[in-house]
């Protein structure tokens, strides 16, 4: 067995084969990058080259650096020039077929202290391993995409792995100055079995038009401070990857929750794979570009038809911030008790401020339905701060389009959704809260390792645990169930763990 990972192969030089050739580069470690063919050998070379380009063009990097760390990879379409390395970590299509073929292959050329990592994003490194003479020296080694910029492997331990061959791996990802966390093999494992739930949520979020992609993003960077919202993300991926791993993390909990959406189904058979193909939710000017273009779904800017008179309802914070925060002359705010059932609020516009209940009942009760829109205001976050705009069954475009600019000129990002429990922002966020909450549960992994995961994966600003922490478990909860009471999927009903720590008044990591 290796005490000590001195020279490494990846096998496949995709995006993440690709990334994580330049991560043990930079690291100082020599690395041979192999491919099926001879071109996508060279195509392996030339990412490294124009990754380290830009970075020397950024100042990121000096020039002898950059030749020192171009000098310690070599690329090939052999595998058999891999045959002297410590490590394997192997980055082919997700496809398990083809890894187990790979692993055949590699267990026959290695040496036999040598250990076999899958990068693999959701399949079972077990059935993998199990294509190898040797399962106890292999392991999953997880990267991030991109590779060089996030720092989270996880580590992925089977029932048979050597307790030496994880640790290894487990070194190799601090020495490359990543976060490693060890977990067991489990569909998505922590990262992508809490991501991926929640990209299929806003995806059928879309298909069902309740907002729009942009709009959706807008809530979660903007919103929920994320790095990117939930369609830019997917597009990053590959709408290809995120097909696979939805399909796996079905396949094991036979969730509907997981299944994949048919949006997401149409866009890969459409040859839409994401930034990749330069089309997936979005477009973009080339292959390989992160620079969106404009194209049919692109919304129009609506007017800035300002409303010529302005009624906000409602009481509490929300409503007086609301009235902070738009031009004064324009307020009368109102106590939604006093107003009476189809008592006429003679406005053009109606702002409700929004308490997460249905707007419906308190259109009703207004008299001019079309004139209603709900408005939840965000607290600031590094973009700015969101206004969720909920548009009811009978609200009219114009009252959503002057809502909107009303609510820019008070440089709030506006965006819009249906009368549906959650909106967008906790719509999104609380099943996935709840899901991490179910990992604890289930003790799958603790919550620092899960809070790890999201914050050095996804980049996320504070990990699922601690938000709950945060956000209260009481309120929470009341949040996941009013989702759940509106949806009755199984998959949605609040966590009993949440419900207990509830109960005695104790958080995961506080004391109330
Ligand atoms: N390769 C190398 N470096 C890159 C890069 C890439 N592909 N993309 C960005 N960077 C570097 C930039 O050079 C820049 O470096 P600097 O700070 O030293 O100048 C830094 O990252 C920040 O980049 P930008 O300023 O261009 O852009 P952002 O600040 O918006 O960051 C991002 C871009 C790092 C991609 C950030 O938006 C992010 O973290 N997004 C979340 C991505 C995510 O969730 N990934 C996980 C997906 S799931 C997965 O991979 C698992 C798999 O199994 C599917």
């Amino acid at each position: 067995m290796v005490d000590q990972v001195n020279s490494v192969g990846v096998v496949g030089l995709g995006t993440m084969g690709a990334g994580i050739v330049e991560v043990f580069a930079r690291s100082g470690i020599t690395v041979i990058g192999a491919d099926s063919t001879p071109e996508l050998a060279e195509r392996g070379r030339g990412f490294l080259e124009k990754s380290t380009r830009r970075a020397l063009d950024r100042g990121k990097l000096a020039e002898a650096d950059r030749d020192a760390l171009l000098g310690r990879a070599s690329f090939t379409h052999q595998l058999s020039d891999l045959a002297d390395v410590d490590l394997v970590v192997e980055a082919v299509p997700e496809k398990l077929e083809l890894k187990r073929q790979v692993f055949t292959r590699l267990d026959g050329i290695v040496g036999p202290g040598a250990v076999l990592a899958t990068n693999t994003s959701s399949l079972s490194v077990t059935e993998i391993a199990a294509a190898t003479s040797r399962p106890e020296r292999v392991v999953g080694m997880h990267f991030f995409n991109p590779a060089p910029v996030l720092k989270l492997v996880e580590v992925i331990r089977t029932v048979v792995a050597d307790d030496a061959a994880v640790e290894a791996v487990r070194d190799l990802a601090v020495r490359l100055g990543k976060k490693p966390v060890v977990v067991g093999d489990q569909a998505g494992f922590i990262a992508n079995a809490l991501l991926f739930g929640y990209l299929n949520r806003a995806i059928a979020m879309l298909q069902e038009r309740f907002a729009t992609r942009e709009d959706i993003d807008a809530a979660m960077t903007v919103g929920a401070g994320l790095p990117m919202g939930p369609f830019t993300l997917a597009d990053l991926v590959g709408l290809d990857v995120a097909l696979e791993i939805s399909e796996v993390m079905f396949a094991h909990h036979r969730d509907p929750l997981h299944a994949p959406h048919p949006l997401l189904q149409q866009l890969v058979t459409a040859g839409r794979a994401g930034r990749k193909s330069g089309q997936g939710f979005y477009t973009y000017d080339r292959p390989g570009s992160g620079t969106v273009v404009a194209d049919q779904l692109t919304p129009a800017e609506p007017d800035a038809q300002l409303p010529d008179s302005l009624v906000v309802l409602g009481q509490g914070a929300g409503a007086d911030e609301l009235a902070r925060l738009l031009p004064a002359q324009d307020l009368r705010p109102l106590d939604l008790d006093a107003v009476g059932d189809g008592e006429a609020v003679d406005a053009d516009l109606v702002l409700v401020a929004d308490t997460g209940a249905p707007l419906g009942a308190v259109a009703a009760r207004v008299g001019r339905p079309e004139s209603v829109v709900g408005v939840r205001l965000h607290g600031p976050t590094k973009r700015g701060r969101l206004a969720e705009l909920v548009r009811g069954v009978l609200t009219s475009e114009e009252s959503l389009a002057a809502a909107r600019s009303l609510l820019r000129t008070a440089d709030l990002v506006p965006v819009v959704s249906g009368d549906r429990a959650g909106r967008i922002v906790d719509g999104l966020v609380h099943p996935y809260l709840n899901d991490a909450a179910k990992m604890v549960e289930a003790h799958y992994a603790g919550p620092d390792d899960i809070d790890t995961a999201m914050t050095a994966g996804c980049g996320y600003p504070v990990g699922p645990i601690a938000q709950l922490d945060q956000v209260g478990l009481e309120h929470a909860l009341s949040v996941e169930r009013a989702i759940y009471a509106e949806t009755r999927q199984p998959g949605l009903a609040p966590a009993p763990l949440l419900q207990q720590l509830v109960t005695v008044g104790r958080g995961f990591r506080t004391d109330g």
